[in-house]
């Protein structure tokens, strides 16, 4: 028997203007397209915004249904629209942001393990780290890569 540790980093900042400009602009991306999601039975709505190496920014949210189980997550919707418009640009970063109708959360909004799944294969698909930007009132959580967020993720071997 041996132990494997895995080390994750989270870094935190106090309010988005300790943020670099261009993680600032990512995540008003994400809070705009939080506003305009469909989500009539949970009311948690969530917006996702990500940033192209064309420096392009795509963004997307959740899109619930009557019958609950086929809603999507606005992170897949997001990305799943970048990869199929610009199959070949890699992704670099995505922000997340929700609202629960009392405005953005107060705890930055964490993606569902389907979610982190789906960013992982576009880490692996385009060969580089995705910069995950997570979005909430009392702070915002950066993960330098997926692997932060989704430690022994599944990957064909
Ligand atoms: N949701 C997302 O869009 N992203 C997440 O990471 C977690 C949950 C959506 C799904 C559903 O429409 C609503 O939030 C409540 O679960």
């Amino acid at each position: 028997m041996r132990t494997i540790e895995k080390r994750i980093i989270v870094y935190e900042y106090s309010t988005i203007w300790d943020l670099p400009a261009v993680e600032q602009k990512l995540i008003l991306a994400a809070r705009e397209a939080a506003l305009n999601s469909y989500a009539p039975y949970s009311k948690f709505n969530v917006g996702a915004a990500v940033l192209l190496d064309n420096n392009e920014i795509i963004t997307g949210n959740n899109q619930e249904n009557a019958a609950f189980s086929i809603s999507l997550c606005a992170e897949r919707v997001a990305l799943f629209y970048a990869n199929s418009y610009y199959k070949d640009v890699p992704v670099r970063a995505m922000a997340v942001s929700a609202s629960n109708g009392h405005g953005i959360t107060h705890e930055p909004v964490k993606p569902c393990g389907v979610c982190r799944q789906a960013l992982m294969e576009a880490e692996i698909r385009y060969g580089q780290p995705v910069r995950v930007i997570l979005d909430g009132r009392n702070k915002i959580q950066v993960f330098y890569g997926v692997e932060n967020l989704l430690p022994f993720a599944f990957k064909l071997d």
